[in-house]
């Protein structure tokens, strides 16, 4: 009789945030942002937060890395986001520290840090979560690109921060993430967190919605394009 190999971290990752990932997908910021319907102050919004969050992180993970054999191997210099958010911040005239974080985002920043004080090795949940996300990312800056008329480069660092690269770091991110000799503890903190982090960012994204205006989810939204008068008859 053959025993089935047990599931590497990266397939349990990605098999127990399934249904959070899709949850992720279909809330109404997130269709917004993919459909390049949200405006670009809501955009810039969201990027203000994200700064909030990779910032605390990727300290951590430095902090992570100088500990922790397989996290220094893992957590690449190229993988941290915060210079990239702090060029699209300015790109939008928004100055990055100054930035007051939501209650979404005050709440995950205090869930990152109690990770590194009490279970480290979960910070790598958050980072799986993150560092996957740029391979939705990447459609979103194309959305972007049509509707707000942003090119690649500022504006658009955060959500294409790879270029040509992306499968090739995201398969390196993998190969990495399997090669950690994980404890059966370490690697339940690891999913727990990585779903943490999914319920986080829906909870960032209803509060986004909450805070585009008093009357919420419409205001997100780009107001309509004025029509071409020549198209007037067709
Ligand atoms: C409209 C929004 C989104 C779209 C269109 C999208 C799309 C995608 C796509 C196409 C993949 C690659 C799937 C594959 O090659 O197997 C992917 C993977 C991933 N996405 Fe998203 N995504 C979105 C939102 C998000 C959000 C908000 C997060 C979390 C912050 C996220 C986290 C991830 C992760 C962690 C993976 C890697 C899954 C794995 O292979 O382990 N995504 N996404």
């Amino acid at each position: 009789m053959s025993i089935a190999a047990a599931p590497s971290i990266m397939e349990r990752l990605k098999a127990e945030t399934a249904d959070l990932h899709a949850a992720a997908e279909t809330h109404e910021f997130q269709k917004n942002l993919v459909k390049g319907e949200l405006a670009q102050d809501a955009y810039a919004r969201w990027l203000g937060q994200m700064f909030l969050i990779h910032r605390a992180l990727e300290r951590r993970l430095r902090d992570l890395s100088a500990k922790h054999a397989g996290a220094a191997a893992l957590v690449r210099e190229r993988h941290m986001q915060e210079p990239y958010l702090r060029e699209d911040l300015a790109h939008f005239g928004a100055d990055p520290d100054s930035i007051a974080p939501l209650d979404a985002t005050r709440r995950l920043i205090e869930r990152i840090e109690r990770a590194w004080m009490t279970d480290p090795v979960a910070l790598l949940g958050f980072h799986y979560v993150l560092e996957g996300s740029n391979n939705g990312n990447k459609f979103i800056a194309k959305a972007l690109h049509r509707a707000l008329g942003l090119q690649p480069g500022p504006g658009l660092r955060y959500l294409d921060p790879y270029g040509d690269d992306q499968r090739a770091v995201w398969s390196q991110f993998r190969e990495d993430m399997n090669a950690i000799d994980f404890d059966a503890r370490e690697r339940d903190a690891v999913v727990e967190a990585a779903k943490d982090l999914f319920r986080a960012i829906g909870e960032l994204s209803s509060d986004l919605v909450a805070a585009c205006a008093p009357s919420g989810a419409a205001a997100c939204a780009q107001p309509p394009r004025p029509r071409c008068p020549h198209a007037a008859g067709r």
